[in-house]
């Protein structure tokens, strides 16, 4: 089968090397680059660490409004599904690529493979909500990583081509996970030192990633959350998105940040290898609340709610609000039942299940 995939976004990446993985050595898979991640240490990094063929097609759409990013990819990918006519459009999670993708495809009539389906929020305020629901709505064929999410497109009424294969990602951080076993602690640490300076490696540290539109949308949410962190027991290393770093500039022209350590965001193994060995995780990233439950690290996650609830129960995950006492106390709180935890994103075969769907699709 031939199969256009469209990715844009660093989560898209990492997903996108689980699947492709495997999906090439029985498929023939065209990869378009939408271009809405387009810094080098957004998107470059991550194809080369994780092996990603170069894209056939990279669209250089870059950043906008919604509505222009979107349309611009629109435009982008249906010039090459109408060269290319593949069986299938492959998109992955909820980014504007992955809808772009879907609606460029369903409107022609090419069926659509959503890796990831049938997340939900219940918080229509997040584009990333919007996106979801719509290309789930279009989809043919609808991958889900859990029975929940299985249970939110049954509640829609999609119930023909879903499937829960299990979490494309959690294929990824146990197949990357291995090779951290490759590197010392020292190769990590060395590679950042120009960042770390002063810091001792043998200490302990928090990781935190803020960068979700409802977090970084005014200076005082952002200042809220830099507080907290400021006041914790140990340093914390904060990778910062290119959308929260014009506020974080302001605000170290403003404040003092003695226990803060600012860095350049990262490739995928650096930040598994944070991840795996930080006292807790701090974040709004969907991925990382993920990464960090497959890989033992409990989870301050700043938002209302998260589409991962799996990993909320026995606390491995807590939610806290963008306010400086409530992540503070949150973070500190420490009755995490790590005893009962369970599989619930899989054990690393979603790539497999999803491969293997594909071939008796084509019988
Ligand atoms: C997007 C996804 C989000 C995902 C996140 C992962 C949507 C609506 N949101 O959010 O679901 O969790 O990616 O990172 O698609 N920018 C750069 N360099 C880059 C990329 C972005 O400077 O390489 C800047 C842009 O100027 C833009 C801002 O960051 O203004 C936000 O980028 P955008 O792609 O709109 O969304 P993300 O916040 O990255």
């Amino acid at each position: 089968m031939k199969i256009v995939t469209v990715v844009g976004a660093r989560p898209q990446f990492i997903k996108a090397a689980a699947v492709s993985r495997k999906l090439r050595e029985n498929h023939k898979e065209i990869l378009v680059h939408t271009g809405q991640h387009y810094d080098a240490n957004m998107s470059e990094v991550f194809f080369k660490e994780l092996s990603i063929p170069q894209p056939d097609y990279n669209l250089g759409v870059g950043s906008g409004s919604h509505a222009k990013q979107t349309a611009e990819m629109m435009v982008g990918v249906e010039e090459i599904l109408l060269k290319e006519r593949p069986d299938y459009l492959m998109v992955y999670g909820d980014t504007n690529s992955t809808l772009a993708g879907a609606i460029a495809a369903s409107k022609i009539l090419i069926p659509i493979i959503h890796v990831e389906a049938g997340l939900r929020s219940f918080n229509m305020a997040m584009p990333e909500e919007q996106n979801r629901i719509l290309t789930d709505r279009v989809s043919k064929l609808l991958f889900c990583p859990t029975d929940t999410a299985v249970r939110h497109l049954k509640d829609e009424g999609i119930v023909n081509g879903v499937c829960n294969v299990g979490d494309v990602m959690c294929d990824a951080v146990l197949y990357y996970s291995k090779n951290l076993e490759n590197y010392s602690d020292d190769y990590f640490w060395n590679r950042q030192i120009g960042i770390f300076g002063g810091v001792d490696p043998a200490s302990k540290w928090y990781l935190a990633t803020i960068h979700r539109a409802e977090n970084t949308n005014t200076a005082q949410k952002v200042e809220a959350i830099l507080n907290a962190f400021e006041n914790l027991d140990a340093p914390v290393l904060f990778p910062v998105h290119p959308r929260t770093k014009g506020l974080v500039k302001e605000l170290i022209g403003k404040n003092k940040y003695t226990n803060i350590l600012f860095v350049e965001p990262m490739g995928y193994l650096d930040m598994l290898f944070f991840t795996k060995n930080a006292i807790k995780v701090v974040t709004d990233s969907g991925g990382l609340q993920k990464e960090a439950y497959i890989l033992d690290t409990p989870c301050i996650t700043v938002r209302d709610q998260t589409e991962w609830v799996e990993t909320l129960k026995g606390n491995h995950n807590i939610l806290a609000k963008p306010d400086s006492d409530d992540i503070f106390q949150k973070v500190n709180y420490t009755e995490i039942d790590f005893k009962n935890k369970a599989n619930h994103y899989g054990i690393g075969d979603a790539a497999d299940k999803i491969c293997k769907i594909l071939e008796d699709v084509k019988k």
